[in-house]
């Protein structure tokens, strides 16, 4: 068993600097606007920001000095001011008098002057922002002062769902896993959350192991050397963490140990691949609203649909500043079921599918009984297509073909450098 490589500095994939959740940090903002109010509130909510407490109150640099007078100040304070130039200046002073020397100051105004930014970095603040603030922009501004530009880079965490028991989530899931390590050549773990039923044992043809629930029995104790003995190699770039899949143990495992051990994964892989089971509980939810990227699969029935839309309205509102999630509409086609057409499906969820997947038994059912992976065991067929055109949208990659030079074309190339 050998671990997945570590990111490599030049393997650009993996979550963007600003895309890196914020460590736990307090940050209290006094804004003079709404909008900056409201702004403020939006980044607070975001996934990204979730681990650090945020409060907005009205009043601007006034406004702090007053609250924060004789008190302890947070790690981050952001203020608005309504000023210019010598004025704004003179309050920010005022505001230092208060303000211990390790909390950072992002100043709002609404005038882009270059001579104030360059007076206000003078007197230690972090930034000027320009008002109306964008909530991606300010979340990549806090990012940017609290995370170290030299560490080493993140994996991006991409989480399938099944919107109904068997729609085939694990089976995308690994098969799509498979694809981006093998295909795109970007170091890549499956992570299978489904402990006592999970199938990537049998997919993938290994023996399942203790992996993931040892892990999550001690994630403080999760360093590389423990991760190195729990996952299982499967091909130059892909690992696999395994479940017991067994019954004789209980799961009741914190919803903090599944957050945790994603975290030590993405700091070894680029791409994370959560396998996570159909159920309904805080971590499975906690754990769709923090990834990088969802996707559900769903199958074309009525219950199919009315779950979809709940998750999806639910991930739209808990994520406003992320793109909607992927859906996949699976097992299309099944001779003689009425089914609801993927037009009207999508036009009732508001999200157009990113794969229609047929009802393929001879493909999906000889890949399932062999243990291997459907671009194994049919690379040329409809169903392989479709996990290739997912994992070249969700990583933005696509397969580097090499280009083969005739003897003749080298030949008459060698021969005009000469
Ligand atoms: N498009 C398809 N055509 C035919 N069979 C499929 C298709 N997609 C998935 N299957 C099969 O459906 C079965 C269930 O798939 P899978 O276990 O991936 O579903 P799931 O959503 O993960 O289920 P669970 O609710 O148990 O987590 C498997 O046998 C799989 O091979
Ligand atoms: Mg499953």
């Amino acid at each position: 068993m050998v671990k997945s490589k570590a990111p490599e500095k030049e393997d650009s994939f993996g979550a963007a600097p600003h895309e890196r959740p914020v460590p736990r940090i307090s940050i209290a903002a006094f804004v003079e606007f709404p909008d900056t109010g409201a702004a403020l509130q939006r980044a607070g909510s975001d996934r990204r920001l979730s681990k650090a407490h945020v409060e907005v109150q009205l009043g601007g640099i006034k406004g702090a000095v007053e609250h924060f007078h004789g008190q302890v100040t947070p790690n981050l304070l952001i203020v608005e001011t309504r000023l210019n130039g010598q004025a704004a200046l003179e309050e920010l002073d005022r505001l230092a008098e208060v303000c211990d020397a390790s909390t950072k100051v992002i100043v709002v105004g609404r005038v882009n002057d270059v001579e104030l930014y360059r007076e206000l970095m003078r007197r230690g603040a972090s930034e000027y922002l320009v008002a109306p603030l964008n909530p991606m922009h300010l979340i990549e501004v806090i990012s940017g002062l609290y995370l170290d530009p030299d560490a080493s880079p993140v994996g991006r965490v991409i989480a399938f769902v099944g919107a109904r028991g068997g729609a085939g989530s694990s089976t995308l899931a690994h098969n799509v896993g498979w694809c981006i390590a093998e295909e795109l050549h970007i170091n890549t773990t499956i992570v299978d959350l489904d402990l006592p039923f999970g199938t990537t044992g049998l997919d993938f043809n290994d023996e399942p192991g203790p992996g993931i629930v040892d892990a999550l029995s001690s994630p403080e104790r999760l360093d590389d050397m423990l991760l190195d003995r729990l996952l299982v190699k499967r091909g130059e770039h892909l690992s696999i963490f395994p479940t017991p899949a067994s019954l004789e143990r209980d799961y009741d495992v914190p919803a903090v140990a599944f957050e945790a051990v994603l975290d030590s994964v993405r700091h070894t892989t680029p791409c994370v691949i959560v396998d996570l089971p159909h159920i309904w509980t805080p971590w499975i939810k906690a754990t769709l609203v923090a990834a990088d990227e969802i996707v559900i699969v769903s199958t074309p029935d009525l219950a199919s649909l009315r779950n979809t839309k709940n998750i999806v309205e639910l991930i739209r509102q808990a994520r406003p500043n992320d793109a909607p999630p992927k859906l996949v509409i699976n097992q299309v086609g099944v001779a003689k079921r009425p089914e609801i057409p993927a037009k009207d499906f999508a036009e009732t969820i508001g999200l157009e599918p990113a794969l229609v997947m047929a009802f393929d038994p001879a493909v999906f059912g000889q890949a399932a009984n062999n243990g291997q992976m459907l671009n194994e065991v049919a690379a040329k067929t409809a169903p392989a297509e479709g996990i290739r055109r997912l994992a070249e949208l969700l990583t933005g990659r696509v397969p580097q073909v090499t280009q083969k030079v005739s003897p003749l074309l080298s030949f008459l190339k060698g021969k005009m450098k000469a």
